[in-house]
């Protein structure tokens, strides 16, 4: 259940809008969902995740054995989590799988868990320290007595947040899943750096062969650029802290030119008196 909402970002809410196109596009990013069914494995349940999304590494948990409480603010993501579990779940299992939508910057389910999830990128959706301070406030209220909070978000590039916001990046024709002809795929970036914010500008326009009534379509993603040694401090203001960070999904410690960092966060021991 959410608190009063504001609401999200355009940039939160429209690349998530088609959910069919999601599944399409990240159908080979399966490496991230080894690292979470191990952690799970390792660590046990039972689960929270936030921003499940279309249920990528939820439906594998839940295969795996987990209960999984997936949190998720978009209802077209939502309701294509909810089509896969029917399909391919057995329905003893989809009893171990709850689906909530909710706004994961404030969010209440009465119970706690042994790990809390946010695969993907999810984070970078939380763009204000405000934002920041009430999801991991959440987080924390909702970790039980030896729980974790698994994260994984991407490391900032200078390079790609340099990138001239007029120009142009073009990928080859391809075949839209749910306009179901070819688009041509176009990119621009904009680097807030006051905002910390990376906007992207995904455009399909119509391709060869369209039919003549096709439309261009316009979908805004807005990253928070979240700097390492920033997180640190953004999860102080949760009350969590560092229990471990990867560069990769193999586990190894995070480095200089590492991608991605792997966060493994827990509640802030409190302060020893004397
Ligand atoms: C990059 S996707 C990751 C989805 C999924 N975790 C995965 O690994 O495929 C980010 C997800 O966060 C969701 N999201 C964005 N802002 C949110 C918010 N404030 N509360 C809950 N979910 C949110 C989006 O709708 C989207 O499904």
């Amino acid at each position: 259940m959410a608190a009063e909402k504001d609401e999200l970002e355009p940039g939160a809410v429209q690349h998530y809008d088609d959910a069919l196109y999601y599944d399409y596009t990240y159908r080979t990013r399966t490496e991230d969902i080894g690292f979470y069914r191990r952690f799970v494995r390792q660590h046990g349940g039972p689960v929270l995740e936030l921003g499940a999304g279309s249920g990528r590494v939820t439906i594998p948990l839940v295969q795996d054995g987990a209960e999984v409480c997936a949190l998720e603010a978009s209802p077209a993501m939502l309701a294509r989590a909810d089509e896969k579990s029917r399909e391919l779940l057995e329905p003893k299992d989809r009893k171990r799988l709850t689906l909530v939508q909710s706004d994961m910057r404030d969010f209440s389910l009465d119970r706690t868990f042994n790990l809390v999830l946010a695969p993907f990128n999810t984070l970078l959706h939380l763009y204000e320290p405000g934002d920041f301070a009430r999801c991991f406030r959440s987080v924390a209220k909702h970790l039980g007595p030896n729980g974790r909070f698994v994260f994984d978000v991407r490391v900032p590039q200078l390079k790609e947040l340099a990138r001239d916001p007029d120009r142009v990046y073009r990928v080859r024709p391809f075949k839209h899943p749910t306009l179901g002809h070819k688009v041509e795929y176009e990119e621009q970036f904009h680097y807030d750096p006051i905002k910390q914010v990376q906007h992207v500008t995904i455009r399909f326009k119509p391709g060869p062969g369209a039919p003549r009534r096709a439309k261009a379509v316009e979908v805004l993603l807005s990253q928070r650029q979240i700097f390492p040694n920033e997180l640190r401090a953004l999860l102080a203001l949760g009350g969590l802290e560092l229990a471990g960070r990867y560069g990769d999904f193999s586990g190894r410690p995070l480095a200089e030119d590492d991608l991605v960092q792997i966060i493994v966060a827990r509640k802030s021991s409190p302060p020893t008196i004397g």
